[in-house]
């Protein structure tokens, strides 16, 4: 693997359970003894996107492994973005500094044109609503942490399924096990046909409902997410179907005592703080599994 622009590289199921395990082992390990093969390398995490997690967890995963970094953290206003400069041209020029470039950007399709000129590895960090690939990466591994292993799993994916990255590109990625998926959406935020198209391709048994009343009790994962406030184009469309699911304690209360609850964060209301002392509650600890199972990728792209 050169690039990481598609979750669709990551689809092998021989390559997943070779990164799930190297990231069970590096979860196990000192700091002190972690690898170092990105020493003597610098790479770039240029972000054009808000971006807590994805940034940090990336930033960690590469000075842990002994690389350097140099970031720009809003790179639509502090690049020459802001004075007209393409994205390949950006590109380019990061090329002269780093042995790679972790990427978020508005624009779907855009790792890839980054992709297309850059001669270091680009890695997807979000693209519009596009991909989100590492992020599934870390979301199918804490199903795989949990639940020891995806076969036979019913797995919910909740809330807005058209506008959020992660869902399409973790539905992908479960496509790639034994795994039966309910989709969950208000009617206009239900998963893009093109995704739905790719299920069945797979032959992955899928279910759409607008309301959550009979998964609850019959899911082994619930994973909710965030309805993607500026990718409306009327606020009052956001407003009328951003309380549509509200996870209470009340409700996962019905839900199996071994199910779990994901969430790619940041969550806004659509799950209680409540909850999040339910032993179901898995999103904190899912954070924690994206440094390392990046940590596992980095290792795989530059060690091949
Ligand atoms: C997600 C994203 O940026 O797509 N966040 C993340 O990377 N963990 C989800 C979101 O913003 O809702």
């Amino acid at each position: 693997m050169k690039h990481c622009v598609s979750v669709k590289q990551l689809s092998d199921p021989v390559l997943l359970d070779k990164l799930f395990k190297r990231a069970d082992e590096l979860q196990a390990m000192p700091l002190k003894d972690y690898p170092k093969p990105l020493e003597h390398m610098t790479l770039a995490t240029l972000f054009y996107e808000p971006s807590t997690r994805t940034r940090l967890s990336f930033e960690t995963a590469i000075q842990n492994l002994g690389g350097q970094l140099i970031s720009t953290e809003n790179a639509g206003q502090f690049s020459s973005a802001a004075k007209g400069e393409t994205l390949e041209d950006t590109i380019r020029v990061v090329n002269c500094f780093a042995e790679g470039i972790v990427i978020r950007h508005p624009e779907s399709g855009a790792a890839e044109r980054a992709a297309a000129v850059s001669s270091v590895p680009i890695i997807n960090s979000g693209d519009g609503t596009g991909e989100h690939p590492t992020q599934a990466l870390l979301d199918v591994y804490s199903i795989f942490r949990a639940k020891k292993s995806l076969d036979g799993l019913k797995i919910a994916l909740v809330g807005d399924l058209l506008n959020g990255r992660t869902v399409h590109s973790t539905a992908q990625l479960l496509a790639a096990f034994n795994v039966e998926l309910v989709l969950i959406a208000p009617e206009s935020l239900k998963m893009p046909q093109a995704y739905l198209d790719e299920l069945d391709k797979q032959s992955i048994k899928y279910t759409e409902v607008d309301n959550w009343q009979d998964a609850l009790g019959e899911v082994d994962v619930l994973y909710m997410t965030r309805v993607q406030k500026e990718r409306f184009k009327l606020i009052e469309d956001y407003k009328a179907i951003k309380d549509n699911f509200i996870l209470t304690l009340d409700q996962v209360r019905k839900m199996k005592e071994d199910a779990i609850v994901l969430h790619p964060l940041p969550r806004v209301n659509e799950i209680a703080v409540e909850v999040d002392s339910d032993p179901r509650a898995q999103y904190f600890q899912q954070v924690k599994n994206g440094l390392f199972v990046r940590m596992a990728l980095l290792e795989e792209i530059y060690s091949s």
